[in-house]
Order: C-alpha cells, then structure tokens, then sequence
C-alpha cells in the first residue's frame, strides 16, 4: 500500500526527472525545491554537478540542508519572480520539481521568461508538476480534477497560495521566447507529469 501512496508516487516524479544526460561538472538550478528531496537524490547520482537552489521559504531552505549539504550546493533564500542573475550564469539545466503548479498563470510566463535568459543555448529546463485535467479525458479526468480541487483550497488554507488552477504547461513559447517543447511528455505515474524544453 504504502509503495503506491501519493507520496511515494511524487518521490518517483522527483526520480523520473533527473533521468537526463547531462555534461560533467554541469551547472543546474533548482527551483522551489522544497525540503531537498530532489537535489538529495541527484546529488548522489551526479556529484559532480555544481546545484544552485532556489527557495523562497527559509524554512524549507532548513529543512532541505538537513537532508544534504555539499560544497557543490548552494542554497539561495528568494523569489524567482524577482530574481537577477547578476553574475550572468549560464545554466545547463533548470529543474521545476512540483514548482510551476503554485504560480498563476502570468507568473508562470514570468518565470519561463526568466528561465528562457538564464539557460545556455542548448540548455534545458525540465519540470515535474500534476497533469492539466484539460489534457486527460473519462474518468481520470474527473479524479484529477476532484485531487487538484482539494489541494489548492489546502494550500490556498495554510500556505496562502497564490494560484487556483494549473498554469497551461502547454502554450507555446517558440514565437516569444527562446524555449522549444520538446514534444514527448513523460507521464511517471497517472497524474503527474514531466516536460521538457531547450534552448535555441
Ligand atoms: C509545491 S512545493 C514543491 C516542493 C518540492 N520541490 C517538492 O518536490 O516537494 C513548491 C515550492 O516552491 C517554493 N516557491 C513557491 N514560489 C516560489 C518562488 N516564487 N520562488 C522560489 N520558490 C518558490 C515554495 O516555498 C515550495 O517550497
């Protein structure tokens, strides 16, 4: 029972995410990465790669250097929304595990513009979040629609959540922004799933 819960499902989305190739001493961002159970498991994998994470909430920022600390991660307390690269990185790859579903929909395109700057040319950005029920269809679409319901008034509740739907992964951000779907979706459990962009 325990091996098919939700939570159990959500660590497997956090896993299928990582599975990339990525270059020896890659430089990844991380964004809203919560506790750290997403950097703790591909930090093991690939400790070569150089992490920044980006973290709005100071108590997860604790929470998540309990679960791991390295010299080839740092942690960063802000808001993506605002934030300036001054340094001007050049990212390999940016990861969005479970980030994108907590931002409304122009916040969204706020934060894939800000993404689209920071990532090399042919970098990646790869997110992990809930599948739109708009793309799902019979009953899975129903039971999504239900969960989705319940978790955002939760977290509209305690965490004052900004958003109350999905933000549509699926726009197309080729005419504006420098980002190009890359067209298979990944579907790590039923009711998750996983895109990928690169950068021209
Ligand atoms: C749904 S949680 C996902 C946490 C974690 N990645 C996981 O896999 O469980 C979203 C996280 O994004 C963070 N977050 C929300 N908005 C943010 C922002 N604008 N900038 C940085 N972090 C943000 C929240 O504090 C929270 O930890």
């Amino acid at each position: 029972m325990e091996y098919m819960s939700f939570w159990t499902l959500l660590q497997k989305g956090r896993r299928h995410l990582f599975g990339l190739v990525l270059p020896y001493k890659a430089k990844i961002l991380v964004i809203g990465e919560g506790d750290g159970r997403f950097v703790a498991y591909a930090h093991k994998l690939r400790p070569d790669l150089d992490w920044i994470i980006i973290e709005s909430s100071g108590k997860m920022i604790a929470e998540a250097k309990k679960r791991i600390q390295s010299r080839k991660i740092s942690y960063l307390q802000a808001d993506f929304l605002n934030f300036e690269d001054r340094d001007g990185t050049c990212f390999d790859a940016v990861f969005c595990p479970y980030f994108f579903s907590c931002l409304a929909q122009e916040n969204f395109e706020k934060a894939m513009f800000s993404i689209s700057k920071i990532l090399k040319s042919g970098g990646i950005l790869r997110m992990v979040d809930f599948r739109d029920p708009r793309s799902m269809d019979g009953i899975g679409q129903f039971l999504q629609s239900c969960v989705l319901k319940v978790l955002y008034l939760f977290f509209r509740k305690t965490a004052q959540l900004e958003a109350n739907r999905l933000p549509k992964f699926d726009m197309l951000y080729e005419a504006s922004f420098t980002l190009s779907k890359i067209p298979n979706d990944e579907y790590p459990a039923p009711f998750l799933i996983i895109s990928t962009w690169t950068k021209k």
